[in-house]
């Protein structure tokens, strides 16, 4: 359980970013956190890692107070929190198999990860990964030879070898095609429900959020303006979040791609492939 507890962000230009946020999120929970640009989404997940230190408040994950650790035992505590970037945050020049394994680096000592030696059976858990989102035989590949689908999967092999109790994801599809989005969030949200992790994730595309999350929360300048299931999100709770728009048409698209689908089931569309009979141009 990852509890926040008026959580604020106050940045010293002044720009009041979260006020006094309070937000509970069970293990096993897939949570996404939508909201206007500005609205406070990577403040806070950036908060809970205190990549972002917040100004006042306290988090919680299970039996820790992430607020207010030394730079020690911060380290040891970010082991437990697995992040996912919009632009990956891959090494460029090392190989899918380094990348993932750099996943490890919290826990292996200094000169092992100097000379990139890791224990056998890390590498054997990330080549378990790999093949689990579907670049088993690209783990030799250079990360800037893949594609943008290929990266993500490689950033959430990372993210996951770390073994983490939380999942912090930080627009995860924002430079990936439709296709490749839903792929992307189907693989996260299937892979959270597998090991029970909790997630958070930022996304901006409110379809995307209401086909694969099971909790929304709206976020607006810094203030939860909703918290509830995703086919809670009327026009109204729409506007409460984002402001005034028509949003008769997001609403029609969920409400179509269901129908099309045969309904409901939020992994009930498109079922991604057993990895190992994906091929790259899958990705
Ligand atoms: N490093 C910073 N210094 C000062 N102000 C910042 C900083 N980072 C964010 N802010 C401000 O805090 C507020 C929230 O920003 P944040 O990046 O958390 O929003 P967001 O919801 O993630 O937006 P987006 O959807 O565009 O990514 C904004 O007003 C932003 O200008
Ligand atoms: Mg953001």
């Amino acid at each position: 359980m990852l509890r926040l507890e008026n959580l604020c962000k106050r940045y010293p230009t002044g720009d009041e970013a979260l006020k006094s946020v309070n937000l509970e999120v069970p293990d096993g929970q897939v949570m996404a956190l939508i909201g206007p640009s500005g609205a406070g989404k990577s403040t806070l997940i950036r908060c809970v890692n205190r990549l972002v230190e917040p100004t006042s408040g306290s988090t919680r994950l299970n039996d820790l107070e992430l607020t207010g650790l030394s730079r020690r035992r911060l380290r040891e505590a970010r082991c437990r929190m697995g992040m996912i970037f919009q632009e990956y945050a891959l090494v460029e020049r090392l190989t899918v198999m380094e990348n993932v394994l750099s996943g490890r680096l919290g826990y292996v000592g200094f000169w092992q990860s100097w000379f990139r030696k890791f224990p056998a059976k890390d590498v054997s858990e990330a080549f378990r990964l790999l093949d689990r989102v579907g670049l088993f035989d690209m783990a030799d590949k250079r990360a800037d030879e893949l594609s943008g689908g290929q990266r993500q999967r490689v950033g959430i092999a990372r993210a996951l070898i770390q073994n983490p109790e939380l999942l912090l994801v930080d627009e995860p599809t924002a430079s990936l095609d439709p296709k490749t989005s839903r792929q992307i969030m189907r693989l996260v949200c299937e892979l959270c429900k597998e090991r029970g992790l909790a997630a958070i994730i930022n996304i901006h595309d409110v379809l995307l959020a209401q086909m694969f999350a099971e909790r929304i929360v709206g976020l607006r300048l810094g203030e939860i303006v909703y918290d509830g299931p995703p086919d809670g999100l009327t026009p109204d709770v729409l506007t409460d979040i984002y402001g005034e728009e028509d949003w008769s048409e997001t609403i029609r698209a969920v409400d179509d791609d269901e129908k099309e689908n045969g309904k409901t089931g939020i992994l009930a569309l498109d079922p991604v492939k057993e990895p190992t009979q994906q091929t790259p141009t899958q990705v």
